[in-house]
C-alpha cells in the first residue's frame, strides 16, 4: 500500500510556556519535531511525511528538520482538527494515498513496532490507534470523591492514528460536530471501525513545562 504520514505541529504550546513553541524545543538533543519526523521518514513502508506548522513557523521547522529528508510543509489551522484537515487536503492534492498515519509532534518518542502494528491492523479495519490501559483508579467528584469509575474498559488513546486515507478524508470533509480531541473519534462518527494496538509509555504527550525536565532517558509520564 501507498502510506503517507502527517505530523501536526501547529499548536501554540501555550500550556508549556517558554519563548518558542514546544514542538521546536530541544529534547534528547534535537528539536522535539525532529524525533518523530526522523522515525516516520526513515520507515521502510512510509513514503511522504507532511508536517502542518503554524503561521510564520517555516524557518523554525526547516531548522528543526535540518539534515533530514526535505519535509512537505503545510499551514496548520486554529484547532488540531483544522491542522489535520489541511494536511489531508494537501495529501489529496498530491494524489492521495491508501493509508495515512496522523501523529502529534508533541509525542516525540515513537517506537517502530507501534508503526508496524498500526499498518498491519489496517488490513482488517478502517482505523487503528495505539492505546494503553488505565492503571490509576478513576473517580468522579468535585472536591470530594463521589463515585469510582470502572476502568476495565477504558483506554488512554495515543497517536499515531492510522486510517484508510479516503475514509478519514471524508470524515474530515463532512465533520459538523464539536471539536474532537482526535481523529479516531471522527472516523467512528462515520461508523468506521477503529482497532486498538498496544501503545507505549514512551509515546506520552509533552504537555506541561514539567514534562521537559529531566527527559534525558524517557519523557515524564503524562497522559492526555
Ligand atoms: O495542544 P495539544 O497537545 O492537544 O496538541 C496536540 C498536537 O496537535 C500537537 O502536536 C500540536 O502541535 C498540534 N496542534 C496543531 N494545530 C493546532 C493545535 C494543536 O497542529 N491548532
Amino acid at each position: 500500500p501507498h502510506i503517507v504520514a502527517l505530523i501536526v505541529a501547529a499548536g501554540s504550546g501555550s500550556r508549556v510556556g517558554g519563548d518558542i513553541p514546544k514542538q521546536f524545543r530541544v529534547v534528547n538533543g534535537r528539536p522535539m519535531l525532529a524525533h518523530s519526523y526522523a522515525t516516520l521518514s526513515k520507515h521502510g513502508e512510509i513514503g511522504t511525511v507532511v508536517v502542518a506548522i503554524g503561521d510564520g513557523q517555516d524557518g523554525l521547522a526547516k531548522d528543526a528538520l535540518d539534515g533530514l529528508p526535505t519535509p512537505v510543509l503545510v499551514q496548520g489551522g486554529l484547532t488540531r482538527r483544522e491542522s489535520v484537515h489541511h494536511g489531508l487536503e494537501e495529501i489529496a492534492r498530491q494524489g492521495g494515498a491508501d493509508f495515512v498515519l496522523i501523529h502529534d509532534a508533541a509525542r516525540p518518542f515513537l517506537p517502530e513496532s507501534v508503526i508496524d502494528d498500526l499498518i498491519r491492523a489496517l488490513d482488517t479495519s478502517a482505523g487503528a490507534v495505539p492505546a494503553l490501559p488505565v492503571v490509576d483508579s478513576l473517580s468522579r467528584g468535585d472536591d470530594m470523591l463521589s463515585e469510582t469509575v470502572d476502568r476495565s474498559q477504558l483506554w488512554r488513546v495515543q497517536t499515531p492514528q492510522a486510517f484508510h486515507f479516503d475514509a478519514i478524508l471524508d470524515a474530515h470533509r463532512s465533520w459538523t460536530g464539536e471539536e474532537p480531541t482526535d481523529d479516531a473519534r471522527m472516523l467512528m462518527a462515520k461508523n468506521g471501525k477503529v482497532r486498538i494496538v498496544p501503545g507505549s509509555e514512551r509515546l506520552s504527550k509533552f504537555t506541561f513545562s514539567t514534562d521537559f525536565a529531566g527527559n534525558d532517558m524517557t519523557p515524564t509520564i503524562r497522559s492526555g
